[in-house]
């Protein structure tokens, strides 16, 4: 099939390198992005300066982090043949577009992120620092740095494409049109909770691996908190409030409503129920903990994905910024070629 990239509508999407990542990826975000790679030309980036925000003095491990990143999104099936990975730091027209676009948004409209106010209340730091309340606007320029039309995001970062939309909006009637206003993708998938119930994720140390091996998936899985309400096995359930049972309804669809039934009848118990998911979920990873293993020994592949990837982003961000900078009047042509304007 010819490579028909060009003519194909461009995606952003992508995540901090904070190490390897969890289930709830996967069903919030990877699984979409194997799909949409077929469809999209599609850009994916390891943001690695937006990982400064709370990361500022622990970046001895980005390159580890971004390493493991890169093999989580291999092993799901992302495919750098496909589609573009690139690191966010690599690209300076990132930091350029930034500079620009931070003239276009106010301190106001920042504080009302509702975002980087929660990220902030759980990053422990005692001060929000200029780039932590910025970072929107940095995410508005990985995005526009490809013109991208398409945004596929979980909604914690619907805030961030809306500053990007409003920046496109603003720079395009300032300057005339350069950038598509790009739109938002939520996938299907609601968010999957943690093992203890909250938003999953490294810190709060309730996250299931995509790299886990067996026994932590089932040990992890059987201190998980279920149905609260519910004590003995035979007692009626609530799955709806129920952690393990979001588990089955992303990785056991075919058997989840069933579940769902014998737990609302207290036919089934928690440790049975749990043991079940463990098992769906252990199946499910089978497969990526292959290819893990298999890329792990080709470090090679990770090096050509990531060097075609940025190469290409290079193309795409230099273009991007010749165009922005004609657009300002930021060209000099005549100034730096030596030429006089003056008449006479
Ligand atoms: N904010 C995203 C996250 O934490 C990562 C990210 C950085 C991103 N730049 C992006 C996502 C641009 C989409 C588009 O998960």
């Amino acid at each position: 099939m010819p490579n028909n990239r060009n003519t194909k509508k461009r995606i952003l999407t992508g995540d901090r390198p904070t190490g390897p990542l969890h289930i709830g990826h996967y069903a919030g975000s990877l699984e979409n992005r194997v799909k949409l790679q077929d469809k999209y030309d599609c850009f994916f980036i390891i943001a690695d300066y937006q990982y400064l925000t709370d990361g500022l003095k622990q970046t001895e491990h980005i390159e580890e982090y971004t390493r493991e990143v890169v093999l989580d999104w291999l092993s799901v099936g992302m495919d750098p043949e496909k589609a573009t990975f690139f690191i966010q730091s690599q690209i300076p027209e990132i930091a350029e577009l930034t500079m620009i676009f931070s003239m276009m948004v106010t301190l106001a409209r920042l504080h009302r992120n509702p975002t980087v106010k929660d990220e902030f209340k759980t990053s422990g730091l005692h001060a929000m620092s200029y780039g932590f309340l910025g970072y929107p606007v940095s995410q508005a320029a990985d995005i526009l740095v490809v013109r991208s039309h398409l945004v596929p995001v979980g909604d914690d970062n619907m805030p961030h494409v809306e500053q990007t939309r409003e920046i496109a909006r603003s720079f395009n009637s300032i300057f005339g049109e350069v950038f598509p206003v790009p739109e938002g993708l939520v996938g299907e998938t609601a968010r999957l909770p943690g093992l203890n119930g909250q938003k999953m994720s490294k810190s709060m140390n309730n996250a299931i691996y995509l790299k886990d091996t067996t026994e932590e998936v089932n040990q992890k899985v059987s201190m998980a908190i279920t149905d609260p309400a519910r004590i003995k096995a035979t007692d009626t359930g609530h799955p709806d409030i129920c952690n393990i049972f979001k588990y089955h309804l992303a990785f056991n669809k075919p058997e989840a409503r069933d579940i769902e039934k014998r737990c609302r009848q207290g036919k089934i118990g928690c440790v049975a129920c749990k043991q079940n998911a463990a098992a769906v979920i252990n199946a499910f990873l089978d497969p990526i903990r292959e290819k893990r293993a298999e890329y792990q020994a080709k470090p090679g592949i990770i090096k050509n994905a990531l060097q075609a990837g940025i190469e290409r982003t290079l193309e795409k961000s230099r273009e991007t910024v010749r165009l922005v900078r004609e657009a300002m009047h930021f060209e000099y042509e005549d100034l730096l070629n030596g030429k006089n304007i003056i008449a006479g």
